[in-house]
């Protein structure tokens, strides 16, 4: 049976929560496997409306056993909160584990982050604001605090010892201010208090699973364009969200991955700073984003809109094997006369087929389209592909071709039902 990767492909909020919240009706298991709480993963069901954070979206089913991976870096605040806001609405959280590797977002990691941000003046990225790339660097600096160190209160003191002068030294250097080493350790040892129960080695569990042939989803967060790596660095979050971060981040060998499913929105979003080829700053722009809603699920801020970029997708198909795709918010698109794909990119007289590396060549190059007709009729009524209007199914054809990957579904509103399954994904 199936170990399935659920990646955004693009820059992120491309329906990752609602799309796990379905598909996790066949599945076993559930991992959130990057990122932390600058995710913002919406879903819309019969519990409610509820906008997730860091708890996986599978926890709407109760049969499914959700982790909170290894590569998450996780503010135990936000972790807290959202469990409440859970309970409260009805939802059993008796599934849901988290992994003892996960590291913490400690409050100066919040404090270094917005300073930072701050003093970058006009060179900002546009962070969530969130403590998530300090939190990512302390990991690889070795001064992180894990989950697991919250279960141990000898470990957990020696731990904020050794790192909150040093950590202190940084804000000062900022003009931020203080921590208390105490404070922060009888913080956290209440925060281990109440997690306890759930903080488990999350490998035994996934092996388990992999061996009894369970159906496990890999939910990602943000997408390939924000990826450290691959990204558009520096404009890019301070993790791996593509195939390779599933495995690490979940602690599953590539081998045993089956599938990997690249999630796209019918057109382009991005929140934040950084180059946006296909970017449309007019009244288009405006309508995608309005017809769209699309304000950022963490921040609120308002997402950048643009036509659908089958250069940085094919991209994103191609450093990660996503052999399947799912296409959200065509929707959105209903009322245009014309809709765009970009096919390439030149700069001056040369022709791009590839995303650059530099940010300077990205922000210069010029998209070349290809226009195809609209479809201009609702379409949040399909269920089959054959009921899509013929212009829609020609532009979907288009996007197939353009990225060399099929597509399963194809959303056509936010609701859990508002979707068109043309291969099952389990
Ligand atoms: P995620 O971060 O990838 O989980 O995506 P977000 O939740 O941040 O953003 C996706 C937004 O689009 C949410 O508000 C969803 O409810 C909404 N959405 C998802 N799929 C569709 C769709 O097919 N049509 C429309 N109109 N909205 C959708
Ligand atoms: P989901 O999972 C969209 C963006 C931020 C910023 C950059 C770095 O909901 O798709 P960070 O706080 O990570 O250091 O910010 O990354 N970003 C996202 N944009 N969706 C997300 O998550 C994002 N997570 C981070 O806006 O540009
Ligand atoms: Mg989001």
């Amino acid at each position: 049976m199936p170990v399935v990767a659920l990646i955004g492909g693009q820059w992120g909020d491309e329906g990752k929560g609602g799309t796990v919240d379905l598909l996790a009706k066949r599945a076993h298991m559930v991992i959130r496997y990057s990122g932390g709480n600058n995710a913002g993963h919406t879903v819309i069901n019969d519990l409610g409306s509820f906008k997730l954070h860091l708890v996986p979206c599978g926890i709407f089913r109760p049969a499914v056993v959700n982790i909170i991976g290894s590569g998450i870096v996780l503010d135990p605040i936000v972790l807290l909160d959202e469990m409440t806001m859970l309970e409260a609405a009805g939802v059993s959280l008796d599934n849901l584990y988290i992994s003892d590797r996960a590291h913490l977002i400690v409050p100066y990691h919040l404090q270094q982050d917005q300073l930072q941000e701050s003093l970058r003046g006009d060179s900002k990225i546009g962070t969530t604001g969130r403590g998530i790339g300090p939190a990512y660097s302390d990991k690889m600096e070795r001064t992180g605090i894990r989950m697991g160190d919250l279960l141990h209160e000898e470990t957990l003191l020696q731990r904020f010892a050794r790192v909150i002068d040093h950590k202190n030294r940084t804000l000062r250097a900022y003009g931020g201010t203080d921590q208390s080493l105490h404070e922060t350790y009888l913080q956290f040892l209440e925060y281990g208090r109440r997690l306890r129960d759930r903080i488990v080695p999350t490998h035994p569990l996934i092996q388990r699973a992999l061996r009894q042939d369970e159906r496990v989803l890999l939910e990602g967060a943000q997408g390939v364009l924000l990826d450290v790596d691959w990204g558009t660095y520096p404009y890019v979050t301070s993790s791996s969200p593509g195939a390779a971060g599933a495995c690490q981040g979940a602690g599953i060998g590539p081998r045993d991955l089956d599938h990997v499913v690249g999630i796209f929105k019918a057109y382009t979003t991005r929140v934040g700073e950084g180059p946006f080829p296909t970017e449309l700053t007019n009244a288009l722009g405006l309508h995608l984003r309005e017809r769209g809603v699309e304000y950022g699920a963490t921040t609120g801020r308002p997402r950048r809109c643009g036509w659908f970029d089958a250069v940085a997708a094919r991209y994103a198909v191609e450093l990660n094997s996503i052999d399947q795709l799912i296409i959200t918010k065509l929707d959105v698109l209903d009322d245009l006369a014309e809709v765009k794909i970009c096919t390439g990119y030149r700069l001056h007289d040369t022709a791009i087929s590839y995303l650059p590396s530099a940010v300077a060549v990205l922000s210069e190059v010029e998209p070349v389209y290809e226009t195809v007709p609209g479809w201009q009729e609702p379409i949040t009524d399909c269920r089959e592909f054959a009921q899509l209007p013929q212009a829609a199914r020609q532009y979907l054809d288009r996007i197939e071709e353009l990225l060399g990957a099929s597509i399963a579904v194809i959303s056509v509103g936010p609701e859990r039902d508002q979707i068109i399954e043309r291969r099952p994904i389990f």
